[in-house]
């Protein structure tokens, strides 16, 4: 492993292919300023979600874990004006960073920031009967992850994307007698998935300012 030479090729990459704005620096830096964790994705994988959704024509949009909401504002600038996000943060001053964050990018109008365990706000949004999302984005707690897909799921429609953050987590993935609760929960959605004859799924191993890392990507297909 040369975890160095990932990060200097993710920022090459990253300063060639103009993966990040002064909007985009701003909240990483008031996230940072409020001392929230800097686990958000990369401006690599940032733009790959949104070319993802751009590429589902998204208009509807669910993400589970906002942070300070820097993967919300690549996922809502794939969205046209008329559409829209609803973002799951468990923690209330994450989500108010967040919305700082949104309203410098002008995205404020598209999305919204449902504070509270995201299991509860999956079964409420279900209960609702919200129209299906396009797209989703997994990324909160990931001993959550087998209930966020059996939730991602019914709140689909057939070509739905799901996207999964950190599967592989530096090849813990493999250990099948894990003590960790993250680890054990990625190994019970990929059992999820295998045995839903309506996803039809891959993963990619990633490398670069993330470590060593890895997405599921889900397609429902009925
Ligand atoms: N998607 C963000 C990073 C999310 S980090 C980005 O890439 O920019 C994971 C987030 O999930 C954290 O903000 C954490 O507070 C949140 N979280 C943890 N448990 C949760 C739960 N039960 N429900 C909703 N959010 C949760
Ligand atoms: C970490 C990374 C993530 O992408 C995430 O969603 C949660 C935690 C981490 O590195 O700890
Ligand atoms: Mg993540």
């Amino acid at each position: 492993m040369n975890e160095e030479l990932w990060n200097r090729v993710d920022e090459f990459l990253s300063n060639k292919l103009g993966t990040s704005d002064p909007v985009l620096e701003a909240a990483l830096r008031a996230s940072a300023d409020a001392g929230l964790p800097a686990i958000q994705v990369s401006a690599n994988q940032g733009r790959l979600l949104q070319l993802l959704a751009q590429t589902q024509g998204a208009r509807r949009i669910l993400e589970m874990g906002t942070l300070g909401g820097y993967s919300t504002i690549w996922l809502a600038r794939a969205l046209p004006p008329e559409g829209c996000l609803i973002s799951l943060e468990l923690e209330a001053s994450y989500a108010e960073v967040a919305r700082k964050n949104l309203a410098r990018a002008n995205l404020e109008k598209l999305v919204t920031i449902r504070v509270g365990p995201a299991a509860d706000a999956l079964a409420q949004l279900f209960s609702e009967k919200t129209a299906p999302f396009d797209f989703v984005f997994i990324d909160a707690d990931k001993a959550g992850y087998p209930n966020y897909f059996a939730w991602a799921m019914k709140l689909s429609r057939p070509g739905t994307l799901i996207v999964a953050d950190n599967v592989v987590r530096k090849g813990a993935l493999l250990d099948s007698d894990s003590n960790d609760a993250n680890v054990q929960g990625m190994r019970r959605m990929l059992d999820i998935i295998a045995a839903d004859r309506r996803a039809s799924a891959t993963a990619i191993q990633t490398v670069g300012s993330k470590g060593y890392d890895g997405f599921v990507l889900a397609r429902v297909m009925a």
